[in-house]
């Protein structure tokens, strides 16, 4: 059934778990996902961004997640906007029928820009007061992603601010959350704590001075009722980067959160995990994998499968080490 993100994400901190939110593009990430699920018996979040909503048009990623919900009847799916960067653009995805959206007020509309406090809080509370009057949930965000190590808003074609950030920029500063809080009230609140999105998150495996997982204690002791978001949360998984450069891929040496990271995250208040990166980075490596061992093969459902089946073990794995599973 499709359910409210409020209504999962409040049962989740009354058992102290958290929940991976998959963005969602095609067919194979949402069969991945709820075939994990349903073997592991967790709910659903699954979230459409701007990108998303370019590559396979707003209505097949809504009638998408609709089918899903159909043949999975018995697993919770919230079906949830990524990064919003207007009113506007919330208000059309609640009126296709979204469950929960993200005001991303922390960037312009540009996606890019990073924004002055009152402007953030302004177009949230004009999201949440839209959103709440027709059922949806509402996710904010305070503070800017971007690397502690560079000042840089993280690469790819994925949402990035312009020129280099300050620390403060990317560290959400707890007595400004809990002000933002009681002035938006949001129902969940994404923070900044030195992730950024994409593969190239970090140059060596990530220590406290550029992954502050502190920092979200110090945020969920201030607003212990509040539900936090990390984005940027896939951990770049050395063994499917290590696939990929063997079948003829060139990426870089790249680290990402490692997951015993947002398993502490999680015993302090953070209830979403975004993960895109990593079911990208599993999907090209099986199918680099599977091309390459088999040169005559053209049926795209061979190679798709691959990539279903490699997709969907980083979701079970996921749903494990978050708790999720047993949750449905
Ligand atoms: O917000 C970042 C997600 O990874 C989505 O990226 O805009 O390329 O779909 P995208
Ligand atoms: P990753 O790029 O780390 O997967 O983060 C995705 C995300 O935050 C989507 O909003
Ligand atoms: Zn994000």
């Amino acid at each position: 059934a499709l359910v409210s993100m409020r209504q999962l994400l409040d049962h989740a901190a009354e058992h102290g778990y958290g929940v991976p939110a998959f963005n969602v593009n095609n067919v194979e990430q949402m069969r991945a996902i709820m075939e994990a699920a349903d073997q592991t018996n967790s709910p659903v979040i699954v979230q459409a961004s701007a990108g998303a909503r370019k590559y396979a048009g707003a209505p097949f990623l809504r009638h998408l997640i609709l089918a899903a919900v159909e043949e999975f009847p018995h697993i919770p799916v919230v079906m949830h906007q990524d990064h919003g960067t207007s009113p506007s653009v919330c208000q059309r995805s609640i009126q296709l029928g979204f469950s929960s959206v993200m005001m991303d007020g922390s960037l312009g509309t540009d996606g890019k820009t990073p924004t002055d406090y009152d402007y953030n809080v302004r177009v949230t509370q004009e999201a949440v007061a839209m959103a709440h009057a027709c059922g949806v949930s509402v996710e904010g965000e305070l503070g800017c992603l971007g690397s502690l190590e560079t000042g840089e808003a993280g690469e790819e074609d994925g949402i990035g601010a312009e020129g280099k950030l300050t620390h403060d920029q990317m560290l959400t500063d707890p007595e400004e959350a809990a002000d933002f809080v009681k002035q938006t009230k949001v129902d969940a609140l994404a923070i900044a704590i030195g992730t950024s999105h994409g593969a190239y998150k970090f140059t060596r495996p990530p220590t406290g001075d550029i992954l502050a997982i502190e920092q979200i204690k110090a945020i969920h002791q201030r607003i212990p009722d509040t539900h936090l978001v990390m984005h940027g949360s896939s951990s770049v998984p050395q063994d499917w980067l290590a696939i990929i450069n063997e079948y003829g891929g060139e990426i870089p040496e790249t680290y990402g959160v490692p997951v015993e990271e947002i398993q502490e995250g999680i015993k302090h208040g953070v209830r979403k995990v975004n993960i895109d990166t990593d079911l990208r980075l599993a999907s090209t490596g099986a199918i680099r994998r599977f091309l390459a061992n088999n040169p005559a093969e053209f049926d795209p459902r061979k190679y798709l499968k691959e990539s279903i089946t490699a997709m969907r073990d980083i979701c079970i794995a996921r749903y494990e080490a978050f708790g999720t599973a047993g949750n449905a």
